[in-house]
């Protein structure tokens, strides 16, 4: 069985944890877009792992990884994951793969990152300043772009770079006054990626339509949101990949009709990170009780999130651009204490009720919430193992949201644990 899990809301729903639950059942996990701005954490007893470039079934000593085409690869951040995993006895060598067409992401894409985002003031777009934007932009435009392919000739690779660095030098200078980077330093340290990235870069359509025929099972694990997706997000407050599903085919060359079931993983509640409209946010204590109780600060940067209520118009819309399946329903613990809880069933624009989402942000700004109120739990439900268990508040909760949605929560956490999960038969 092939399964994708995607994220369907504004990113950092817990993919992490679901991809390495479900790796269990997977021969081969797949990452197929988004770069180092993903921040996945998995909590496996006492161990946490945040990772972000490596797909979170990696902690899985017997599941082979697969890093796709469409993926932005900062070369310094995926050898220090693979170093941080050794020297915790959890080895890549012989079952990482990662695509020779997947982009490089450069240190001139992260000052590129930080001084477009400099210079653009309160109109920035809030990025990680991983340099993923700039990466994308230079692959779209091919002229600019690095390949893991080209890391495999230096000779080239150095040509390459000093024709990329004199346009980025000046382009560095004209823009921003800012002094220019050196195409030797970027070279020396290509040298070192290369020595060490070399052994792991393949065909990787090849090897998952190889895998594909011989009955692997596969699992596809998208990064960020579907909100946040470049041409189906909230643009331009958005990443620049696919990020919702529809990435997945394009993103290493397997077909959508060649994945058996897509899974959509949302929060009981909603966050966003970066600038944006967000129509259920909750700026006062509400959203404090959130970002505490749930430990909504980023993984990648560190940023506190904007927190609020579950957003059901969001999350449909993500279930229907994904051709979503199923849902998994993380931090319901984090509810816990919460005397009223409020959902968003559909939006009030121009005075008319909507229950598809906007994607255009100066409709979705004039959004207003139609909420729902139900009533909260004060029961400890982390160590609750079955659904009849919840306490029937909570259980009332989860049918709610899957009634809004349309889809029911095969799977709930409760916890950050990978103990911490109820499934549901
Ligand atoms: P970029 O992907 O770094 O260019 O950032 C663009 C937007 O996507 C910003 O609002 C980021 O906060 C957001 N973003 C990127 N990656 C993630 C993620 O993994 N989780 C949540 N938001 C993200």
């Amino acid at each position: 069985m092939n399964i994708c899990v995607a994220g369907l809301q504004w990113g950092d729903e817990g993919k992490g944890k679901v991809v390495d639950v479900l790796a269990e059942r997977s021969d081969i996990v797949v990452r197929y877009g988004g770069g180092s701005n993903a921040g996945h954490t998995v909590v496996i007893g006492d161990s946490r792992f945040a990772l972000h470039l490596l797909p979170s079934g990696s902690i899985r000593k017997d599941v082979t990884c697969v890093i796709a085409n469409a993926v932005v690869l900062d070369p310094e951040v995926l050898i220090s994951e693979i170093d941080g995993l050794t020297e915790r006895g959890i080895s890549l060598e012989g079952r990482l793969w990662i695509s020779e067409n997947t982009h490089v992401v450069l240190d001139y894409h992260k000052r590129e990152d930080q001084l477009r985002e400099e210079s653009l003031g309160k109109h920035k777009i809030g990025t990680t300043i991983r340099g993923i934007g700039p990466c994308y932009a230079d692959k779209v435009g091919r002229s600019y772009a690095v390949r893991m392919g080209d890391f495999r000739d230096l000779k080239a690779l150095k040509a390459k770079l000093d024709t990329i660095l004199a346009y980025k030098n000046k382009l560095f200078g004209a823009l921003y006054d800012a002094e220019p980077v050196e195409a030797e330093a970027i070279f020396e340290k290509c040298q070192a990626y290369a020595a060490r990235l070399v052994p792991f870069t393949t065909d990787t359509t090849e090897f998952l339509h190889t895998s594909i025929a011989a009955g692997k099972s596969i699992l596809f694990e998208g990064a960020q949101g579907s909100l946040l997706d470049l041409d189906h997000g909230t643009f331009p407050f958005v990443t620049s990949s696919n990020s919702s599903s529809l990435g997945l085919p394009s993103g290493c060359g397997v077909p959508a009709r060649m994945v058996d079931k897509y899974i959509g993983v949302i929060k009981a509640y909603t966050t966003r990170v970066g600038a944006g409209p967000f129509p259920t946010e909750q700026d006062n204590e509400v959203g404090d009780f959130i970002r505490e109780a749930g430990n909504e600060y980023g993984t990648t940067t560190g940023r506190p999130r904007r927190c609020g209520w579950f957003d059901g118009v969001a999350a449909a819309y993500g279930v229907k651009i994904g051709s979503v399946d199923s849902l998994v329903l993380l931090h319901l613990d984090t509810l816990t204490g919460l005397k009223e809880l409020k959902v968003c069933k559909a939006y009030e624009i121009d005075g008319q009720e909507k229950t598809f989402f906007p994607a255009n942000i100066d409709r979705l700004a004039q959004a207003k919430p139609v909420y729902e109120t139900l009533p909260g739990w004060d029961d400890d439900i982390t160590e609750v193992t079955t659904f009849d268990a919840l306490p029937a508040k909570a259980q009332a909760y989860v049918q709610r949201v899957e009634e809004i949605v349309g889809r029911p929560v095969e799977m709930i956490g409760v916890g950050p644990k990978r103990s911490q999960t109820i499934v549901r038969q």
